[in-house]
């Protein structure tokens, strides 16, 4: 099993390029099975999820082009098994993104509930809710979705909860079903809008994406188009709050600063000087951080992906921060880790409270899940010593070439088998 090794204590500087959204890249690759043409994807990120994403097509019989490691040309005209199995889902949630394609436009799907995960129990009733509501028979046998539907029919649906992949679940079935379709207390995340500018350039008719009421006005088919998926804003938060917390200076390109504004305040708040253009963000921190508050919930409030992260920064601060997650219910598995780091944080509920000290001290830690794997990294850079991170696969899930891009801004990372 790989790890990282990583001795810390010195400021991040430097300037490096962010990649695609991993979760926009995830729904756009799904909604390939929309359409029998072929779907051009640009800025596709090298990711672990990625890869099982594309290997998930692959075995449905989608075929797969990569010209290089960012384009991927897909095309479903040959799809002859609309399953996706339980070896496959369990590593990887999004593939619940599948269902509403597959059953919008092949009528049928087989799909491994996902079950738990590290962070949370994450059900998909709401999916299931949404497509039962268009019309969808579905059955829930051995541990597998059974969905079946000649033709969705479009309907008004109010989620109950606000769930990321839910809405576009809902929003890629609701292209192909016949009439209108109303999502109401959709999520309003970035990534929303990029797979809808990517349905309606595949000729779907969908208006208020990113919005809390999308409409989606269904179509007979929809064809190919080739599609840039946006910047990964988590990506980018997560380097922000590495310098910031590390007092560097960062200069990052291929951004869109726009998507991250709760991010940006809250580093902000903690002291650093940040200028943005269209497609850059320039981040410079010239003191110790100030602890700040966070509390978590859904776009354009303060995401949950960048908790953890937020954590470590807290845990050297100036001060005594308290954080509030509500997305998931256990996701502050990074805290036990932090605290072998002498971190000083306690932990009542879904309330973590940070007090902050003056360094943190280089440990052997273990990896839990893909953000928290991340906050551990960040630790490791600003922290006294030698740091060793374990599981370190949970970060390839979501970070492309980290080490070689940290490596850039002159920390000293290795990976080792
Ligand atoms: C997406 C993101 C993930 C991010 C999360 C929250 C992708 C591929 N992943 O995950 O990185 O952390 O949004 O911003 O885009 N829920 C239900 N029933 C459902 C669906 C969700 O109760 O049918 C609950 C979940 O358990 C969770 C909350 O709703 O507590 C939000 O989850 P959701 O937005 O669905 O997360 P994902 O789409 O899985």
């Amino acid at each position: 099993m790989q790890k990282l090794v990583i001795h810390g204590g010195k400021p991040l500087c430097g300037e490096i390029n962010i990649s695609g959204a991993k979760n926009a890249a995830l729904p756009t690759l799904c909604a390939s099975l929309l359409t029998n043409d072929t779907l051009k994807l640009r800025n596709v990120p090298d990711l672990k999820d990625v890869s099982t994403m594309l290997s998930l097509l692959k075995q449905m019989g989608v075929s797969i082009l990569a010209n290089d490691q960012s384009e991927t040309e897909l095309s479903a005209v040959h799809l002859t098994n609309p399953t996706a199995p339980y070896e496959m889902v369990k590593t990887m949630r999004a593939a619940i993104l599948v269902l509403g394609p597959l059953l919008a436009h092949k009528g049928e799907a087989m799909i491994s509930l996902p079950g738990g995960c590290a962070i949370g129990l994450r059900p998909v009733d709401q999916h299931i809710k949404g497509l039962q509501a268009m019309g969808a028979e579905i059955m829930i046998e051995h541990g597998y979705i059974h969905a079946k539907a000649k033709k969705l029919t479009g309907t008004r649906i109010v989620m109950d909860i606000v769930t990321v992949t839910g809405t576009e679940n809902l929003m890629m079935a609701a292209s192909l079903a016949s009439g209108v379709t109303i999502l109401e207390n959709a999520a309003r995340e970035p990534e929303i809008v990029d797979l809808a500018q990517c349905l309606i350039k595949m000729g779907a008719k969908i208006e208020g994406a990113g919005t809390d009421i999308i409409t989606i006005q269904g179509v007979k088919a929809l064809h190919g188009c080739t599609h840039d998926v946006m910047p990964d804003r988590i990506e980018t938060g997560t380097f922000l709050t590495a310098v910031t917390a590390s007092s560097g200076e960062i200069h990052l390109k291929g951004v869109r600063a726009d998507t991250l504004d709760a991010v940006i305040d809250k580093l902000l708040e903690a002291g650093a000087i940040i200028n943005s253009g269209e497609n850059w963000i320039h981040l410079n921190m010239n003191k110790p951080p100030k602890s700040v508050n966070l509390r978590t919930a859904p776009y354009p409030a303060f995401p949950t992906d960048m908790q953890a992260q937020f954590m470590v920064l807290n845990s050297v601060a100036d001060g005594t921060a308290i954080i509030t997650e509500t997305i998931f219910e256990n996701r502050f598995m990074h805290v036990q880790e932090l605290k072998r780091m002498n971190a000083n944080i306690t932990v009542e509920g879904n309330t973590a409270i940070v007090h902050g000290i003056p360094r943190l001290d280089g440990a052997g830690v273990m990896a839990t899940d893909l953000r928290a794997s991340a906050s551990l990294v960040i630790a490791g850079l600003i922290a006294q010593g030698e740091t060793v991170i374990d599981r370190i696969y949970h970060l390839d899930r979501g970070y492309e070439r980290i080490e070689e891009k940290l490596s850039q801004l002159g920390a000293q990372i290795e990976r080792i088998n």
